[in-house]
C-alpha cells in the first residue's frame, strides 16, 4: 500500500471535518518514521498489541518523542485466541503478583498499561470481568512488582502470517482477478 497517498486522503478527511483526528494501527518504528517524514498531519495514535509479554519498549520511546500516543490491543494477550492462548494470563511472574496484591492477573496487566501512560482497549462480553476490568484505578503497582515485569521474556503474540506473501502483492492481485484494479489503488511491493 502506498502510505502516502492514503494518509494524505486521511489528512483530508480531518480537514474538512469528516474525523476529529486520524491514526495508525499496527505501526513499527520503521513505518512510523517513513510515514512522520512526509506527513502535514501526524497521526493521533498508533494502535498495537502491547501487554506484559509484548511490552514494545523501543516503540513506546519513539511515540512519545513524536507525540503520537500508544493505544494498547490485546492487553490481557488476546486470551483464548489460537494464536496466544493463555501466555500472558498464565505467566507465572504475573499470577505471582496478582496473589500477593489480592487482584487478578487482568487487573495487573491493565494497571501496568495504564502507569505506563497509553490507552488500553480491552474486550469481554462478561458483566462481571468488565467490572473487574473497571477496578483498577485505586493503588499504584510496587516498585518491586513493576521491576519483575520488566524482566519478563518478551514474546509478540500475534505474527499477522496471513498477511505475508512470498510474492509481491501486485502479483497476487493480479494473479486472482483483480489486476482490473491496478489503475485505481497504488500498490508498492
Ligand atoms: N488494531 C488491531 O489490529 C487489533 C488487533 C487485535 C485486537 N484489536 C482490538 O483490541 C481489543 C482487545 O483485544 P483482544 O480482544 O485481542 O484481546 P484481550 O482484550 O487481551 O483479550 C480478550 C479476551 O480476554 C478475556 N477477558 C477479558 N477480561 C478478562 C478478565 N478480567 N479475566 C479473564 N479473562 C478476561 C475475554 O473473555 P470474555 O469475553 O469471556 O471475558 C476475551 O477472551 C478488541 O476490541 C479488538 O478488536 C485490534
Amino acid at each position: 500500500m502506498d502510505f502516502k497517498v492514503v494518509w494524505e486522503d486521511m489528512e483530508e478527511c480531518q480537514r474538512i471535518g469528516l474525523t476529529k483526528s486520524i491514526g495508525v494501527s499496527n505501526f513499527s518504528c520503521k513505518k512510523l518514521e517513513n510515514l512522520l517524514a512526509t506527513v502535514k498531519i501526524p497521526p493521533a495514535v498508533n494502535q498495537v498489541e502491547m501487554n506484559p509479554l509484548w511490552q514494545q519498549k523501543k516503540l513506546r520511546e519513539l511515540c512519545d518523542r513524536k507525540n503520537v500516543l500508544i493505544v494498547a490491543y490485546s492487553p490481557l494477550g488476546a486470551r483464548g485466541t489460537p494464536w496466544q492462548g493463555h501466555l500472558v494470563t498464565e505467566s507465572d511472574v504475573l499470577k505471582g503478583i496478582a496473589a500477593a496484591n489480592g487482584k487478578s492477573v487482568a487487573q495487573v496487566c491493565l494497571r501496568w498499561l495504564c502507569e505506563q501512560g497509553v490507552g488500553v482497549i480491552v474486550k469481554s462480553f462478561n458483566k462481571e470481568r468488565i467490572k473487574e476490568n473497571f477496578d483498577i484505578f485505586s493503588g499504584e503497582l510496587k516498585q518491586e512488582d513493576v521491576y519483575k515485569m520488566s524482566q519478563i521474556p518478551q514474546h509478540r503474540g500475534y505474527l499477522a502470517q496471513g498477511f505475508i506473501f512470498d510474492e509481491p502483492l501486485t502479483s497476487l492481485l493480479r494473479s486472482s482477478g483483480m489486476g482490473r484494479f491496478d489503475s485505481s489503488i497504488s500498490v508498492v511491493d
